[in-house]
């Protein structure tokens, strides 16, 4: 496994739809474990293979503990509920966030490395990394659909606070770790259900 390099905003690779990945074979499993390796480094929610200069339909999302870092491949988003507003960010774009309005709630389906139906139910910001990582895919960048202004993480935590959007608990868990959203209102869940 090795780190990749993370293509910044204006990188072509970034704006062009990726391919269907229909072949479960070494170089998948190759380019799978590199992109754990790399979301790790960069302290990320969520990867997508477009953001490595890769057009394959592959994302990953550190799922917090209990989930763990999982593969995702050829995701289809269903079952989608509710909205939140929560300012995410982006690792090709960083230091900027912004509230695109995504579902509280959804479920993911796709494939793993192997090939292996998988489904997954996502809450809070687990759900806004799958949505945010499957737009990758399609070429589109968060910034392009953020309803409102885009923030830097100071205004983000100025706004939070002024907002009363979360307790400071949960506060303290979302801007404390560098991680690449700028907090909402709840970090939600990622957990694994029957295909
Ligand atoms: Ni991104």
């Amino acid at each position: 496994m090795a780190l990749r390099k993370i293509h910044k905003s204006g990188d072509p690779a970034l704006a062009k739809k990726a391919k269907q990945v229909n072949k479960f074979d070494s170089r998948l499993a190759q380019l799978i474990g590199d992109m754990k390796e790399t979301i790790k480094d960069a302290n990320g929610v969520g990867l997508a293979a477009p953001q490595l200069g890769i057009l394959k339909r592959v994302i990953v999302i550190d799922a917090g503990e209990e989930t763990g870092v999982i593969e995702l491949i050829n995701p289809e988003i269903t079952d989608c509920e509710g909205l939140q507003a929560y300012y995410e960010g982006c690792l090709s774009y960083p230091g900027y966030y912004g509230d695109v309005g995504r579902p509280q709630s959804l479920t993911v389906r796709a494939y793993d490395g192997n090939g292996a139906e998988v489904a997954y139910r996502a809450t809070g910001l687990y759900a806004v990394a799958c949505c945010h990582e499957s737009d990758h895919l399609n070429g589109e960048m968060f910034m392009k659909k953020v309803k409102g202004s885009l923030y830097t993480l100071e205004e983000v935590k100025e706004l939070r606070e002024k907002e009363k959007l979360a307790k400071d608990a949960i506060a303290a868990k979302n801007t404390g770790a560098e991680r690449q959203n700028g907090g909402g209102t709840s970090e939600g869940f990622m957990r694994r259900i029957e295909v």
